[in-house]
């Protein structure tokens, strides 16, 4: 059974340069083989900033949330078995608005005990590795399997010809991390299916709560 993967592309801006990396990140997957491919791209995902609470989930279980793109972007995310972020680098971090699409996950946990391999780039000639550090934290958080595995694409406006990257160890190293988002997809999807256990906060919550309550 193919793997459900989502491309998520973290930037929206006009003449952003995700338009060079994002296509050939597509191609490579879809000819891989062990993924149906679905591309998520944040502008057509005009998320609201950040602004769930108490009065806009109503039903932790089924959460209602604040506008009806957020519960789909909920929905959409939990659907996936694995990831790829196209993301540039802002300041050394990844965009606000991956950020935000992130932090809009909220209570559903569709990232958790996801694997993740980030395609990253930038203007500099460390292509985007910042912006991948800056997702580790994140990961931990969300409980996401960030992989070893970067694709970083310095000097992203001279990195492509004809749709092809120029340096071969970015085929190469976009090859070697769809093989582990493989392995990891399956290997936790397997895992997910025999039973997770509840998100660590909400069991220590449990373990407060007088006998009686449990
Ligand atoms: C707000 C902002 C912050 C940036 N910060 C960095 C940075 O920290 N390191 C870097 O190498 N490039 C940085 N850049 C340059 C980006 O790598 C470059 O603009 C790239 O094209 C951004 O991707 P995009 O065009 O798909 O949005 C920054 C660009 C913007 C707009």
């Amino acid at each position: 059974v193919a793997l459900n993967l989502k491309i998520i592309i973290g930037s929206t801006r006009e003449t952003r340069s995700a338009e060079a990396v994002a296509p050939f990140v597509e191609r490579v997957a879809r000819a891989h083989g062990d993924f149906d491919v679905e591309v998520l791209d944040l502008r057509d995902w005009p998320l609201p900033l950040f602004q769930e609470h108490a009065g806009t989930i109503l039903d932790i279980s089924n959460p209602t949330y604040s506008e009806p793109i957020v519960k789909a972007w909920n929905d959409k995310i939990k659907e996936a078995d694995a990831f790829i972020f196209v993301t540039p680098e802002y300041n050394y971090a990844i965009p606000g608005v991956l950020k935000n699409a992130i932090d809009n996950v909220f209570l559903s946990y569709g990232f958790r005990n996801k694997p993740v391999l980030p395609v990253a780039y930038s203007v500099g000639a460390v292509g985007g590795a910042r912006a991948v550090l800056s997702l580790t934290s994140i990961a931990l958080e969300t409980e996401m399997h960030l992989l070893r595995m970067a694709v970083l694409i310095g000097n992203v406006g001279q990195a492509f010809e004809d749709g092809e990257p120029i340096n071969p160890a970015t085929r190469a190293t976009l090859d070697v991390g769809l093989e582990d988002l493989a392995w990891w997809g399956s290997a936790l999807k397997t895992a997910r299916v025999n039973g997770q256990h509840l998100p660590g906060n909400a069991r220590v919550q449990a373990r407060l709560q007088p006998a009686a309550m449990r």
